[in-house]
């Protein structure tokens, strides 16, 4: 398959573009397009042999369902049984953006799009091209982010043609993603409501705007979780994974950085291209063979946006092991944090 790669403008999408994109959507074929969180990899959420395309491409294990995007509110109610007002509010809070809904699920919303599941996941992206190629292709659009299942997300047109170069039908080429990680889904089917996977929109706002919410206990896991019975099928898949092996330290800084550079050293004895994952205040601190900065380490946005290109970074450089620094749980943070442990595979070294 020939991959059509299509440069469009973010803030007027060209007409001819994004309609050529939704006709392939109709077609029930697939479209790479950029989001505000991170790239996703499209198709018509109610045909399910187009779904089934998705899970072939990435290679996605078939019980992990897939975000359904629309672009209003009033789509929503095509694909959930009951939107309860807590959700009703945090549409009019928090959509368009990177927050994701679990509701639960009309019949004729099909099993390749909700993995099997009673619920469905929605939400609303801001990104101008998204929410043109909704309308445009006149379907609610299931999108995963769109890179090989396992593998960081995608947040450049780059990264897609990376992993799905000749796997897919068109990616549209809308630069770099924003806000770099992807978007909180939140369980709107239990009271309180509870966070599956942290993202773009921080624990804080939610908790300000709903005066209770809960984190799932896998978020902050030290260990892999039990697998039997996840409400979020994505949190038991290996994920964001770089190709070089991953260890995570945590701890006060001072400790944490010592810690750090001695894992890099004892590394590097066994003979390894050694990478170290710093930030601005540590990283003239250290020595190794590739050494890159998250950004300021209060500045949980610029970690979020630069993290999935970095690993991927490292892996272009043919790094063996990446040691990285935790940064704080504030804001993005814990999206980040999540990340990190994930990708280790929980090999998380406590520094002190
Ligand atoms: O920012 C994002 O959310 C990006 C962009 C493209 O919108 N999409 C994305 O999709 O990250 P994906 O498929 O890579 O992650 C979807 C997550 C998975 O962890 C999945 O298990 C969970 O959402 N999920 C989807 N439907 C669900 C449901 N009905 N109940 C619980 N979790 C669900
Ligand atoms: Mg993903």
């Amino acid at each position: 398959m020939h991959t059509i790669i299509l440069k469009v403008n973010c803030e007027k999408p060209e007409t001819a573009k994004i309609r050529s994109a939704a006709q392939t959507i109709k077609k029930g074929r697939l479209v790479a397009f950029p989001t505000e969180t991170v790239y996703g990899l499209g198709a018509d959420a109610m045909n399910a042999e187009a779904v089934r395309r998705i899970y072939a491409a990435k290679k996605r294990p078939l019980d992990n369902p897939i975000i359904i995007h629309v672009a209003s509110k009033q789509d929503v109610l095509q694909l959930a049984k009951e939107v309860p007002s807590k959700a009703e509010k945090l549409m009019d809070l928090f959509w368009p953006g990177p927050l994701t809904l679990v509701l639960k699920a009309l019949e004729k919303v099909p099993d390749a799009t909700t993995g099997g599941l009673d619920t469905v996941a929605v939400r609303m992206p801001s990104h101008k091209v998204a929410l043109a190629l909704i309308r445009e292709s006149g379907v609610p659009i299931a999108a995963p982010s769109a890179n090989l299942s396992g593998r960081p997300s995608p947040t450049t047109a780059e990264h897609v043609k990376q992993d799905l170069d000749g796997r897919i039908e068109m990616i549209l080429d809308g630069g770099s993603a924003d806000i770099g990680v992807e978007s909180t889904v939140l369980d709107m089917t239990v009271d309180p409501p509870q966070i599956l996977r942290p993202g773009g929109t921080p624990y804080e706002e939610l908790l300000e705007a709903l005066g209770k919410v809960e984190l799932h206990p896998s978020i902050l896991a030290r260990k892999r979780t039990r697998l039997a019975k996840v409400p979020s099928p994505g949190m038991k898949h290996r994920h964001y994974a770089p190709k070089a092996k991953l260890i995570l330290v945590e701890g006060t800084l001072e400790a944490m950085v010592k810690k750090v550079q001695q894992i890099a050293d004892s590394r590097k004895k066994a003979e390894r291209k050694v990478g170290i994952l710093a930030t601005d205040e540590t990283v003239s601190d250290y020595s190794a063979d590739v050494i890159k900065s998250l950004g300021k380490r209060t500045d949980s946005a610029s970690a979020a946006k630069n993290l999935f290109g970095l690993l991927r970074e490292f892996d272009e450089e043919k790094v063996d092991v990446i040691v990285a620094e935790s940064v704080p749980l504030e804001g993005l943070g814990l999206a980040v944090m999540n990340r990190l442990r994930k990708a280790s595979g929980y090999k998380i070294v406590k520094a002190d």
